[in-house]
């Protein structure tokens, strides 16, 4: 068996115009432009700012979003040479396949569900909670065994968290063109309450907040034992929050805000001119979002001093504590709307690269057939729909929002070798986006990610390598030996 067997990009791209296989190819350079920044601005923003602030960074938690923008600047500028060159669905999944080998490609594609599939769960999960306090203010209570997962505040099951994703698959059954309308829509909405929060919120900063900007370092029983960040203990420093070690801590959380433009890539094959479009959409959804992050997060941590943040809605808690509730339920609005968008997103990223795995054997392959009148990869997305419904009505997901993390990260890392290893296999390929200064930038994008995995907790690390070990697993019990690449170069067929 040859585990490191390729799939070469022609044949990729070749099997994208299989009819059966086809997808439709719908989305201009400004809806995936709006797809990236519909999936990006978030839980992460909308939640964890809060959290990020008062335990980990204080005031300095708009430093981690920068540090974390240039994190994915760098990997953005890999994904958008390889998904230029091989714009087929599935992403990091596809282009691994192409430059590594079958078996570190199956392990990346099992590696991004952790981060689409657990990601839309997460996502699903603190959209409920800010649908109930929406209901909550509207005279409508949900009682707690019914809003709440198993094991949380009295929750059994998480009913409005399974209808959100219920919903969400619909959509993305009927088609993408209609999902991305949909979701245009709502990302106006979304960005608007974040421009509010900033220029509204800017009456009510004191700049007292501020001081001290970087908290000094200190013992927290918080980042201790498993949840301690894996280089504090190979370093042997006892573990801190605050200061530099807990902004690094910081960024390694707060990078969920930006897990999302990598999805765009995974639209390759339905872009209509993928070679200029995709590289617009994955950068400037990026540089849109981070200029937003820095600018909220630094009005929060203005308006309320960072121990006193909420960390359930720390951007519309931090207008009830200055006095606006009105301005705290729009924002809720918004949070509502906004969260409902990443699921969307999260979700069809999934479905396709599902559909590629499937394509290609490693996967039964009934799941990769396309619906005849919406030309959607319906099956994956029905099955990954149900799956994901369950994960998120029946799983307290919050802590797992770092196995995500971890999860995505690790794809980078792939994919910024990946473009190394393309530019010698195959420097005849068409590259309408290069990456700058190669190798530099690959290799800035290895480390920076590498790093900042190490900033994650032990716990997280544990997990991930459980995950990793149970894929393994399943490929060779079964893509192993359904794989269409490896029929193919058996002697005789
Ligand atoms: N970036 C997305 C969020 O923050 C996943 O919710």
């Amino acid at each position: 068996m040859n585990l490191l067997r390729t799939k070469s990009v022609e044949q990729s791209i070749r099997d994208t115009e299989e009819p059966a296989h086809r997808l439709r190819r719908d989305l201009s350079a400004l809806d995936l432009t709006v797809f990236g920044v519909g999936v990006i601005i978030g839980t992460g923003i909308f939640v964890l700012t809060g959290q990020v602030a008062k335990d980990k960074a204080g005031p300095a938690v708009a430093l981690s979003f920068v540090l974390a923008a240039v994190v994915c600047g760098l990997a953005a500028l890999c994904y958008a040479e390889f998904s230029s060159t091989v714009p087929v669905a599935g992403s990091a999944y596809t282009f691994s396949y192409a430059t590594l080998g079958e078996f570190p490609a199956w392990i990346i594609g099992w590696d991004l569900i952790l981060e689409l599939a657990l990601g839309a769960a997460v996502v699903a999960v603190g959209w409920s909670g800010y649908a109930a306090s929406l209901l909550d203010s509207a005279g409508l209570t949900l009682p707690d065994a019914v809003a709440n997962p198993p094991g949380e505040s009295g929750g059994v099951v998480n009913v409005p968290a399974i209808l959100l994703v219920l919903a969400v698959t619909a959509l993305l059954v009927a088609g993408i063109k209609i999902s991305s309308r949909v979701n245009a829509v709502v990302v106006t909405i979304k960005v608007a309450i974040v421009l509010l929060v900033i220029f509204a919120g800017l009456f009510f900063v004191k700049s007292a907040n501020y001081t001290p900007f970087i908290p000094a370092a200190k013992a927290n029983p918080s980042v201790e034992g498993g949840a301690a960040p894996l280089m504090q203990v190979l370093f042997g420093i006892n573990p801190v929050s605050y200061g530099w070690l807990g902004i690094f801590a910081a960024v390694a959380v707060v990078f969920f805000a930006y897990i999302g433009f990598d999805i765009v890539a995974t639209a390759a094959e339905e872009a209509r001119r993928p070679q200029r479009d995709l590289p617009i959409g994955l950068i400037g959804s990026l540089v849109i979002t981070a200029i937003l992050y820095a600018a909220v997060s630094l009005v929060v941590v203005g308006m309320q001093n960072y121990k006193d943040l909420s960390t359930k809605a720390p951007l519309a808690d931090a207008f009830k504590a200055v006095g606006h509730p009105w301005l705290a339920t729009v924002i809720s609005i918004g949070a509502v709307a906004g969260l409902t968008t990443v699921v969307l997103i999260l979700l069809l990223g999934q479905s396709r690269v599902f559909f590629a795995m499937s394509r290609d054997g490693l996967l039964p392959a009934w799941l990769a057939a396309v619906h005849p009148r919406f030309g959607t990869p319906y099956r994956s997305t029905i099955l990954m729909g149900c799956i994901v419904a369950v994960l998120a009505g029946f799983i307290p997901l919050a802590k797992l929002a770092e196995l995500v993390n971890i999860g995505t990260l690790f794809a980078f890392v792939v994919v910024s070798v990946g473009v190394l290893i393309l530019r010698r296999t195959r420097p005849d390929l068409p590259r309408s986006f290069r990456t700058p200064l190669v190798p530099v930038v690959p290799i800035l994008s290895v480390l920076a990610c590498l790093f900042v995995m190490l900033n994650l907790p032990v716990d997280t690390w544990v997990r991930f390598l459980v995950w990793l070990v149970v894929g393994a697993v399943v490929y060779f019990a079964y893509g192993a030996r359904h794989s269409r690449v490896g029929a193919a170069a058996k002697p005789g067929s």
